[in-house]
């Protein structure tokens, strides 16, 4: 039987940049994914990176093509009640976000692993986890050929998004699940217009919320609310145009159209699985939660859990002490926890629920306040920015990036100076 340090089940951002985290460590893994390389490098899903998980893409080595593409924005635009209103991150808690797409992540990574003459199986089939609450646990696949493997390992991380096998394999009595599902969805396209915007819109509307990202200068990223069982089929392209055109609508203001290249719909749905890990078996990024889109916290989320992972398998793995792994689920939590208020805070201040009209009216009022009240403002753009990206371990002392925003919950301050909105 082959032997490997880490067997790492999921090739998507979690999965990837944790095998690079551990290689640049010394520690061996071995990564198998269900799809091909070519799915993973072109599944459109996120576009925006925190201010920290720049800074960790960086320190990996990985920031060549991300400082050269990626879209550098010091804000966005909150639109409601026929007005367009801007937050400035930059004056309001001095940090920034980068709009850089998950497929361009995702390229990076693999293109780096395999450089580094990584074990990367693509397009593999029945994967399995096994003898999870031993020392030894062990990763099974078929592969492209129709080959069976198994490889022994000294943990395994399950990177393997929401309908992974990892998750179901910890028995039921040793993991707690919360979910929330929301009443929308969101549909999302890609089209080759060049953005109508300098920062992201996020719109409230009568008829539903819909977002303006970008993705590049000739190519726009756009979202719309619609229902939850909504069939993509009843949305030709004129028709999402339309919708756009009016949520967007504002005097003196034009949305540019252009070919829509692909369009699909997202459900929204809150999940977190407790804890992330089982003995032997650790989880992270999708296959331990989900956080509906909102905000964008879904990548930012899976890629900070691998960085603690990756100091945690290390320091098990390669130095034999367990400090980290046993503080890794506790730690990652916390963010966790924090990510899911935040972006289930920012998804039900922007969607109105059709025959709500208590909820739309306790909306608008929520976002009269955090335009119009600085205070709230710094609370949105220090949540939406991100949270520091490595928290203190039992045991270990881990210097924290970026630094706390004096005033915000992570610094010392006394609560009269404290703001109002979300923490
Ligand atoms: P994933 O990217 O899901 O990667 C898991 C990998 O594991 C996949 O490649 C999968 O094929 C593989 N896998 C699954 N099962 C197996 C198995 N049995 N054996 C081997 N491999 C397996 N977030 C945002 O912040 N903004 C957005 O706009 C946004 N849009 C999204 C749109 C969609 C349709 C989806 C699904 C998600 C979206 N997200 C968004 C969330 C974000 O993309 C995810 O949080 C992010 O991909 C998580 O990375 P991950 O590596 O944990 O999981
Ligand atoms: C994007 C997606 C989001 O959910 C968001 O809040 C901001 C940007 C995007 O895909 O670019």
């Amino acid at each position: 039987m082959r032997r490997t340090q880490v067997g790492i089940v999921g090739a998507g951002p979690a999965g990837l940049l944790l095998s690079h985290l551990l290689a640049r460590a010394g520690v061996d893994s071995v990564v198998v994914e269900n799809r091909s390389r070519h799915h993973v490098e072109h599944r459109q899903r996120a576009g925006l990176l925190e201010h920290g998980t720049v800074s960790l893409l960086r320190d990996a080595g990985l920031g060549a093509r991300l400082d050269a593409e990626g879209i550098e924005h010091g804000g966005i635009y909150l639109q409601f009640a026929g007005e367009r209103h801007h937050l400035d991150f930059r004056a309001l808690v001095d940090r920034t976000v980068t709009i850089y797409a998950q497929t361009e992540v995702v390229k990076d990574l693999v293109a780096a692993r395999l450089a580094d003459g990584q074990d990367i199986s693509f397009s593999v089939s029945s994967t399995a986890v096994d003898a999870i609450a031993t020392d030894r646990p062990a990763l099974r696949w078929v592969d492209e050929q129709g080959r069976q493997h198994e490889v022994e390992c000294e943990a395994i991380a399950g990177c393997d998004g929401f309908h992974g096998v990892c998750r179901p394999s910890i028995p039921a009595a040793a993991r707690r699940e919360y979910q929330r599902d929301y009443p929308f969805a969101w549909l999302g396209i890609i089209a080759d217009a060049p953005p109508s915007t300098d920062e992201l819109i996020y719109a409230h509307h009568p008829d539903g919320f819909a977002l303006h990202s970008v993705r590049s200068p000739y190519v726009s990223r756009l979202y719309l609310q619609v229902g939850p069982d909504e069939d993509i089929g009843a949305w030709p392209d004129e028709r999402i145009w339309a919708g756009l055109q009016r949520r967007f609508a504002l005097p003196g203001w034009t949305l540019r159209e252009g070919p829509v290249r692909e369009k699909a719909i997202t459900p929204m749905r809150s999940f977190v699985n407790t804890p992330m890990r089982y003995r032997r078996l650790f989880l992270a990024g999708d296959a331990a939660h989900i956080v509906p889109p909102t905000g964008a916290k879904g990548l930012n989320l899976a890629l900070a859990d691998v960085a603690v992972l990756g100091e945690a398998l290390t320091a098990l793995v390669r130095d034999g002490d367990s400090r980290l792994a046993d503080a890794y689920s506790d730690a990652c939590l916390s963010r966790v926890w924090r990510a899911t208020y935040f972006s289930s805070w920012m998804t039900s201040m922007l969607h109105p629920v059709p025959g709500d009209d208590f909820g739309t009216q306790v909306q608008l009022a929520q976002l009269r306040h955090v335009t119009s009240s600085p205070a709230a403002a710094a609370a949105l753009a220090e949540n939406y920015t991100g949270m520091p990206l490595r928290i203190r371990a039992p045991g270990r002392s881990v210097p924290s990036t970026p630094p706390p925003v004096p005033g915000s919950a992570a610094a010392p301050s006394p609560p009269s100076s404290r703001g109002t909105g979300p923490r």
